[in-house]
């Protein structure tokens, strides 16, 4: 298999062939993605909840974003790796590229920046300078506080037609792809009808060009599960049968036994 490329992604579009994307976020999780054939690795924020343990995206650092896309670099994965620019790192053309640089430097192959309309000039400088964007519209994690909270996007007209107006100019800028993250599926039809590029839908219903799950999330190992989630394989449990297996073991003295000492 080759290296997945922003081009290759928009040829599959073409190709009416659909696009699974998973985040990753530790050399590990990246390899077995990847050896799974997937062709986007996103190093998201997300890595904020479901890895630190924060409440939300917001108080995710640069510095934790890039040594978990270092982390998934080392892998070589032939997907593409997108690196997730943290809150407040793109608030001026400048600080993006400047930015978007360093995830460049860690490893990434491209960058993912939270909006539509009121980021293009982030999004246009970051292009520029030669880094490939992908696009984010929709319930938009970092603005959780100015959108009242976790809820679906596109409700109403007036929101749905900001949707079209952000995906069409952000496809103007020059983005490679877009994420949808919780929009109503009637209006991410219309999205994914509008634009050339690929929508990635998270939570926007099955009418996108690819999808993108939180790989935490579909293994099971999250605490609280979003609607819009698939659980396609129960890591909790194994590892907690796992974990208290060994402790019986230590503690009745089978572990290790004569094959473990040397
Ligand atoms: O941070 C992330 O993982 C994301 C995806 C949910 C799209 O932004």
């Amino acid at each position: 298999m080759v290296k997945t490329t922003p081009q290759r992604l928009k040829e599959m579009k073409q190709r009416s062939e659909k696009i699974a994307v998973l985040t990753a976020y530790d050399f590990p999780t990246a390899r077995l993605v990847d050896e799974a054939g997937i062709p986007v690795i996103l190093v998201g924020d997300s890595l904020g909840m479901v890895v630190l343990g924060y409440e939300n995206t917001l108080p995710v650092t640069m510095e934790e974003m890039l040594h978990h896309v270092r982390a998934v670099a080392r892998v070589k994965p032939k997907a593409l790796v997108i690196g997730d620019m943290p809150y407040r790192t793109y608030e001026t053309p400048e600080q993006a590229v400047a930015n978007a640089q360093r995830f460049v430097e860690a490893g990434a192959d491209a960058v993912k920046l939270e909006g539509g309309e009121d980021v293009l000039p982030q999004v246009r400088a970051v292009i520029a300078a030669g880094i490939p964007v992908l696009g984010h519209v929709g319930l938009l994690p970092q603005s959780v506080q100015k959108l009242g909270g976790y809820k679906v996007q596109g409700k109403t007209t007036e929101s749905a037609e900001q949707l079209l107006r952000d995906v069409t100019l952000l496809e103007q800028a020059g983005v490679f792809a877009v994420v949808v993250e919780c929009v109503v599926a009637s209006v991410t039809k219309k999205l994914t009808e509008a634009i050339a590029i690929p929508t990635i839908g998270i939570g926007a219903g099955p009418h996108c060009d690819g999808q993108v799950l939180v790989i935490h999330d579909m293994l099971g190992l999250s605490p609280r599960l979003p609607k819009h989630t698939k659980v396609y394989a129960n890591i909790t449990t194994a590892m907690r049968e796992a974990c208290a297996a060994y402790k019986q073991d230590v503690e009745q003295g089978r572990f290790p036994e004569s094959r473990q000492s040397f």
